[in-house]
């Protein structure tokens, strides 16, 4: 008998799990889901299976995958976990084994056991969809039934984690991504990988940070990797204290690793900043000597405490999208940063067909209302023209919460930028979910498709499109 959740803030309302994997044919659309958006799209997101054991935290439940198949104008829904080893073995035994934030925690049944939660990414790429969660190897799943496949090692040559945010290349097809802690728990060893198109692992290289942290994204451009490293560092000392194994250390500044990507992490160059955390870029790429990359840049890192274990300033704990721009030319180990925008906003995305090159437009899910922080739930759309410098925006009802939105072009062929955005809007006074799908030649419309969920879809990281 499973037993009652606790009361925690990412346990309530639409963080709460929903607990129930089912099918919805043919969903209620109101306006009309254009005839050329042709594909699925899949998000993840945490929905712990059972009750916690060792506190919560919303990076450590099992990932839920709802996946929306668009097609000749109808949408149908489905949803499936991602059913990893610890999610059978907690099943088999009706209640949570592993505390993924606080291994001392972890029951002895569970001890040693692989705690893959797939829960924060979802990526096709090379024929395969993949279920994505940082510090593990990624997890397989089909396609079409969302059928757990199991643990994929790129025929066993995957060694260490992979990043839930791999980038890949428009132009060559090729998947790149890093693993960090990559040689065990709070070591300071990172990995670099190249998938190719075709799915198969051909390069992998290693190196050391300055220190242990928590790496959640990483930058590329056409010609260089950046291994951003923020001071919201790991520590088995505190983890085997009660302390916080992960917490925000302000003292040890922003260090930026940038590698060409014809050379070796031999060639890398460290630049150092102030202390900032990044969750996610929005875009980078190189002109000449010069690397410039957009990030939604936090003052600190939310969701952590202090080294103390005393709470982090809310105030500081929200992003805005910055632009640093890197000299490798220069004679300093510095960088340059310059405010694109204010508003409080994450998720950003692009039009991933400039991923690492020049691009025009990129958005951002964003809190206009509140920019005082007080952290809370998104609900505007903001797409970015850079060229132009401007932003158009559609803001959802105010008991309405956003996901991430995710750029699909009209057409293979279509200019960067031209076609629709689609997000999921959590709706608060009615308790369940829609999929929003909104046109890029006109955001501040609003949708102009809505399929109607019966069941709300918790909050939860990001997703990506299939074409079918
Ligand atoms: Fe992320």
């Amino acid at each position: 008998m499973a037993r009652p959740y606790p009361n925690h803030p990412n346990l309530r309302g639409n963080y709460a799990p929903i607990g129930i994997e089912c099918d919805a044919p043919d969903l209620v659309i109101e306006g009309e889901i254009p005839q050329g958006l042709l594909g699925v799209f899949y998000r993840n997101g945490p929905d712990p299976q059972y009750a916690p054991r060792g506190g919560y935290h919303w990076f450590g439940g099992d990932g839920l995958v709802p996946a929306f198949r668009i097609e000749k104008g109808r949408v149908s829904y489905r949803n499936r976990w991602a059913r990893t080893l610890k999610w059978q073995l907690e099943h088999e035994a009706g209640e949570a084994l592993f505390s993924p934030f606080n291994p001392m925690a972890t029951d002895p049944r569970a001890q040693g056991k692989d705690s893959t939660l797939a829960n924060t990414n979802i990526v096709w790429h090379g024929g395969r969809l993949l279920a994505l969660e940082e510090a593990h190897a990624p997890f397989a799943m089909d396609p079409d039934s969302l059928e757990s496949l199991g643990e994929h090692s790129f025929d066993g040559k995957l060694v260490g984690p992979m990043t839930a945010h791999p980038k890949i290349d428009p132009e060559s097809g090729e998947m790149l991504f890093f693993g960090y802690r990559a040689k065990g728990m709070f070591t300071k060893d990172m990995s670099y990988h190249v998938v190719d198109r075709n799915g198969t692992l051909t390069r992998s290289e290693w190196f050391e940070a300055p220190f242990s942290s928590m790496v959640h994204d990483f930058i590329t451009t056409r010609e260089h990797v950046l291994f951003p490293i923020f001071p919201l560092t790991g520590s088995l000392e505190r983890a085997m204290k009660g302390q916080p194994a992960y917490a925000w250390e302000p003292e040890l500044d922003t260090h930026i690793g940038i590698m060409p990507r014809n050379g070796t992490p031999a060639d890398m160059r460290w630049f150092e900043g102030d202390p900032c955390y990044v969750f996610h870029p929005m875009n980078a790429w190189t002109e000449g000597t010069k690397v410039f990359a957009d990030v939604m840049k936090f003052e600190a890192a939310p969701l952590f405490p202090n080294a103390d274990g005393s709470p982090a300033d809310p105030a500081k704990a929200q992003a805005r999208l910055v632009r640093w721009t890197f000299d490798l030319a220069g004679n300093t180990n510095g960088y340059a940063e310059t405010p694109l925008d204010d508003a409080v906003g994450e998720f950003p995305r692009l039009d991933e067909r400039r991923t690492g090159l020049p691009y025009r437009h990129g958005v951002i899910a964003a809190n206009l209302a509140r920019a005082k922080g007080d952290g809370g739930v998104m609900n505007s759309v903001v797409w970015y023209d850079h060229l132009r410098g401007s932003r158009s925006v559609f803001t959802f009802g105010p008991a309405d919460g956003i996901s991430e939105p995710v750029f699909v072009p009209r057409s293979p062929s279509a200019a960067e930028g031209d076609g629709w955005l689609l997000t999921v809007v959590y709706r608060a006074e009615e308790h369940r979910s829609d999929l929003a799908v909104l046109d890029t030649s006109d955001v501040t419309a609003g949708p102009i498709a809505i399929a109607k969920l019966p069941h709300r879809v918790p909050y939860g990281f990001h997703g990506n499109w299939r074409a079918l």
